[in-house]
């Protein structure tokens, strides 16, 4: 593979300052490898997000989610204790669980051997016939786990520090919004795979710079002049009070609508509070390779299922916003192969208008430091 990095720590018109600044250069958008320093230094350092805390409430629930080729298991053993185990089996690696569901115990599709749900071996056919063979040895590897916001996390660095800590302020600023977090339920998930990288996807998320441009109904739905956007250590906050209630998303039931209000935590996941019933989703933007995305839009309702008001935004979202953010980010990721284009301005003003720029510089500088080229 012929792998570019000559503009590896070559950071061209990037500034400290959001207000002076350019974006990082193309080559962070395209380059394996970056993509493969991101993933050592960003995604297994980083908290990840695995699923609501409803999704495993039962003893023997089980949850999988990848984490580039990391493949994870977040499980609740039969003593309601819920842990984080590397999805792989110890005796010749075969995957050992797929998706989501219940089950007493885990059992390897390969030569069945079987794990109690708290990750211990249970039996390996065979095995006593095999000198010195210690079950002990075969338990599940362990990944830091945990809950925060209503949400499950898990960290593939031992030594990484709780996420309550690094987060600071964002389970209060969420539940400002959305009372009840735990008391959701899951509701649907839309999927989608995107031509593009994770960052130029999250780039979207941050400014609303293109809203009047690109979203007719989305600046309907929210109050857009009144669109603010916060930075904090490892998140910001995107607010804006809503907007019509006959708006062309979708109808927003009587009562008070409640404002738009959307959290990016470091390093891909969104959480968001659309106006209308008590709600909160969940986009989970998680990278496959260098140019390619995988979206989860998860949605959680106060009933798993939805009601007429609930499908009409999730019609919405799937049908109108999620394509008009995708057809721009997978233009970007062309473009950002072109030739005539290297770094772009960001468009930061000194009041942080709804327009400005700067949740992206604050997300730039954050990939920057974690990769240790700023
Ligand atoms: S790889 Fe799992 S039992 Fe052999
Ligand atoms: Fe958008």
């Amino acid at each position: 593979m012929n792998v570019v990095s000559r503009h590896v720590c070559d950071l061209g018109r990037f500034d400290a300052d959001p207000e002076k600044s350019y974006t990082i250069p193309k080559e962070y958008y395209t380059d394996p490898a970056i993509f493969a320093r991101e993933k050592e230094a960003i995604f297994f350092k980083a908290w990840n997000y695995v699923c609501h805390t409803s999704q495993v409430a039962e003893a023997g629930a089980y949850v999988t989610v990848r984490i580039i080729d990391q493949n994870i298991v977040v499980m609740r053993g039969q003593a309601d204790v819920l842990r984080a185990f590397y999805n792989v089996c110890s005796h010749r690696a075969h995957e050992l669980l797929h998706g989501c569901g219940q089950t007493r115990m885990v059992t390897c599709p390969y030569h069945a051997w079987t794990y109690h749900t708290d990750g211990k071996l249970r039996t390996a056919v065979g095995q006593k016939r095999v000198e010195g063979f210690e079950a002990d040895e075969f338990a599940l590897k362990q990944v830091k786990l945990e809950e925060y916001a209503g949400f499950i996390f898990v960290n593939l660095d031992p030594d990484a520090s709780p996420l309550h800590a690094e987060a600071g302020s964002l389970a209060d600023d969420i539940k400002g919004y959305c009372a009840d977090v735990p008391g959701l339920k899951f509701a649907h998930r839309l999927t989608y795979e995107i031509k593009a990288n994770w960052k130029n996807v999250v780039d979207n998320f941050l400014e609303c710079y293109h809203c009047s441009v690109a979203h007719p109904a989305f600046v309907d739905l929210v109050d857009i002049k009144n669109y603010h956007t916060k930075t904090y250590d490892l998140y910001s906050s995107h607010i804006s009070p809503p907007g019509r209630s006959d708006n062309a998303a979708y109808q927003i039931p009587d009562g008070p609508a409640g404002n738009f209000a959307a959290w990016w935590l470091w390093p891909s996941v969104t959480f968001n509070v659309f106006p209308g019933s008590a709600n909160i989703t969940v986009l989970h933007i998680q990278p496959t390779g260098p140019e390619t995305t995988l979206e989860h839009f998860d949605f959680f309702f106060a009933d798993a299922t939805p009601t007429e008001g609930e499908r009409q935004a999730i019609d919405y979202i799937d049908k109108v916003l999620q394509p008009e953010d995708i057809g721009l980010v997978e233009s970007v990721q062309r473009g950002l192969h072109s030739r005539g284009y290297n770094q772009g301005r960001l468009m930061v003003d000194k009041d942080r208008s709804y327009n400005s720029e700067h949740g992206l510089h604050h997300f730039h500088a954050l990939v920057l430091k974690q990769l240790g080229d700023l």
